[in-house]
Formats: structure tokens, sequence, C-alpha cells
């Protein structure tokens, strides 16, 4: 059986990779802390491995040890109020284990990153109105900086056969960011941020998990994908979608000017700081909603991978908005 560690395979993202790669049938090895919580990793065939990827010492010796065939590297952190975290956790965790691997003889058939489209930054910045492997990247936040900066380390290294993942927005059960968005229209509140409407892509994170693994185990080397449903909604059709999928007929819309938005996520995160709970909403987080589009390009996702998403945001949203209901988040 071909080994695969998955780092961050306690996060939302990395609970439905792991399935994918057991459904694979991928000896599968998930990463995590001993803090981490293993809620959905239940499947008795997981293998855990406690990895600390600030002790290069530890990781070389797990990268001995086990001498994995494919490694997709999914941890990072996606909000905190601390910015270095973002460069430490994001850019120097994926260098310290790439550096390791090296060293220690250890190199995977494959080394698959999930990076995200904030590498890029928003559709607007480029001639064309389409992010595509060729923009100028443009990262928007301190997030999207970080994953661009980690990017840039891997391409460098030639020892590596690589693959790079950028995916938008990945929503899905067990999501607890847009969740903020359901759960407000649940209440009968719909906003959208600025006098126009954003152009947004989604994925739904099955999809993703399949496009991560089969690129993994695909034999081309250093490709990057975008990674999208193929569609763009505008912010309107977004709520719109979801109000449907709630059941709701009705309610109240209210569209909030850009520098409003901005003073409530600046609020929202000193409140956060004071607290100890980062909020969804938050300065970066605001960068990202004035961005006027998300297009990318995804035509090598159809053409290298044939790649047909099984979710459009509809029924995506459905399956989700039942499982929220189902575990009581939404009532
Ligand atoms: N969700 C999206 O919309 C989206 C979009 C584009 C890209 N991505 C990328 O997809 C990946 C997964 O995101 P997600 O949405 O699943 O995020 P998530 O639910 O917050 O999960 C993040 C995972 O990374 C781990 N992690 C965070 N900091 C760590 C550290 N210092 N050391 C070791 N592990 C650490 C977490 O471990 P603990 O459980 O122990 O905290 C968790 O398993 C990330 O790289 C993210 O940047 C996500």
């Amino acid at each position: 059986m071909q080994k695969i560690l998955i780092s961050g395979a306690s996060g939302f993202v990395g609970g439905f990779l792991v399935e994918e790669a057991l459904t694979k049938g991928l000896e599968v090895y998930a990463a995590v802390r001993k803090s981490s919580n293993l809620q959905y990793l239940t499947d008795r065939r997981i293998q855990f491995v406690y990895i600390d990827f600030e002790d290069r010492e530890s990781l070389r010796q797990i990268f001995m040890e086990y001498k994995f065939d494919y490694i997709v590297h999914n941890a990072g952190v996606t909000k905190t109020p601390v910015k270095e975290q973002y460069f430490t956790v994001n850019a120097t965790y994926l260098e310290n284990m790439i550096e390791t691997l090296i060293e220690s003889n250890a190199v995977p058939r494959k080394f698959t990153f999930i990076s995200s489209l904030a590498a890029y930054g928003p559709a607007e910045y480029t001639k064309s109105g389409l992010v595509t492997e060729n923009s100028e990247p443009h990262p928007v936040t301190d997030y999207g900086r970080s994953k661009l900066q980690a990017e840039r380390y891997l391409k460098s290294k030639s020892e590596i056969n690589y693959t790079i993942i950028r995916p938008t927005a990945v929503y899905g059960p067990r999501e607890k960011d847009l969740f903020t968005v359901y759960d407000l229209i649940n209440k009968g509140i719909e906003m959208t941020v600025g006098l126009t409407d954003q152009q947004l892509t989604f994925i739904y994170v099955r999809d993703l998990v399949s496009i991560i693994i089969g690129s993994t185990l695909d034999s081309r080397k250093n490709v990057a994908y975008f990674a999208t449903d193929l569609e763009i909604y505008s912010s309107t059709l977004y709520n719109k979608l979801i109000r449907e999928s709630l059941g709701r007929k009705r309610s109240l819309k209210i569209r909030l000017p850009i520098p409003l938005v901005k003073t409530i996520g600046y609020i929202a995160e000193k409140a956060g700081k004071l607290t100890g709970n980062y909020p969804a909403i938050n300065i970066e987080k605001v960068n990202e909603l004035e961005a006027k589009s998300w297009n990318c390009d995804t035509s090598n996702l159809v053409n290298d991978l044939n790649y047909k998403p099984k979710y459009k945001l509809q029924e995506g949203l459905k399956e989700s908005i039942a499982w929220y209901k189902e575990h009581n988040w939404l009532k």
C-alpha cells in the first residue's frame, strides 16, 4: 500500500482529505498536534503522526522512519491576529518540511501544497479580468502573501515533484466561517458588501479533495491548479441560493458600504483580541470582501484531470445546510 501523509488532517478540509485518501486505497497518516480535535478522524484505518513543524530533528526522524510516497501539506493558518503567524505556519513550516525531506533523502513521489487563490489575489488586478498562472500575483492579505512565499520557495526546489492547489472559497459540512453567512440569512438578514455586486467563486469540499488526491496521484508534476466549481456567482445570487437552500422565502436585504464594513472589521478584530475569539470578519477579511472578482483560470484542471465538479453551489449548499441542520448548528 502506498503511504500518504496529510497535514492539517484535523481541520475542515483535512478531515475530508483523509476520507478521500482512504477511499482511494492509500495508507493514510494524519499529521496532527497533541491539541488537535480528532472528532472527525474516527476511521480505524487512520494512523496518527504527531508533528511539530518547527522541530526539524523530529521531522527528519518521522520522514526517515515512514518514507511517505505522497505528502499533502494542507496545514495552514487562515486567520490570526498575529501577522507573523501567517508567514511562520504557511511558509516557514513548508520550508522546514522540504529542506528536511531533501536532507534526509526521503523526498516523496509527489508533494502537494494546498495554497490559495488568495496567493494571486483578486481578478481586477489582472489585464484580462481572469487570474491565470501567468498573472502577476497581487495578494491583498498577509495570508495570501504567506501562501505566495511558500509557493515561490517550493517552485525553487528542483529536487521536489510538486503540485500546487489554489482553492477559492471552500464550503461544506463542518466549515465555520462561511457558516456565519448562512446563520445570518437563516435569521432573516442578507448582507452584501459594496455598492456593486462581487463576482465570487466557490468549491464544495468533496470536489476539492477529489482534485487534491487525484492530482497528487497523477503523473504530471510541477503543475498548479486554481480550484473552483467552474462557475461565477454574483454576491446577490450567492445570498439567494443560500436563502432558498434554507427554505426561506424572504429576508431583509442590507447593502453595506465598504467604509462601514472596514469599521466593523476593525472593531470585531479589536474585540476578538480581547476575548481571544478571532472573528470571521476581520481587517484582512475586509480586503477580500471589497475585491470585485475572484474569477480564475481552471482550464488545466479540466484538461489535465478531466475535472467535472459533482457539486455546483446549489447542490453543495443543500447538502451543507442539511448537515448544519442535522447537527443543530442551524435551527
Ligand atoms: N477553507 C477555505 O476556504 C480555504 C481556501 C483556500 C485555501 N485553504 C487552505 O486549505 C488548508 C486547510 O484549510 P481549512 O479551511 O481546513 O482550515 P482549518 O479548518 O482551520 O484547518 C487548518 C488545519 O491546519 C492545522 N494547523 C494550523 N496551524 C498549525 C500549526 N501551527 N501547526 C500544525 N498544524 C496547524 C490545524 O490543526 P489544529 O486542528 O491542531 O488546529 C488544522 O488541522 C489551509 O492550508 C488553507 O490555507 C482553505
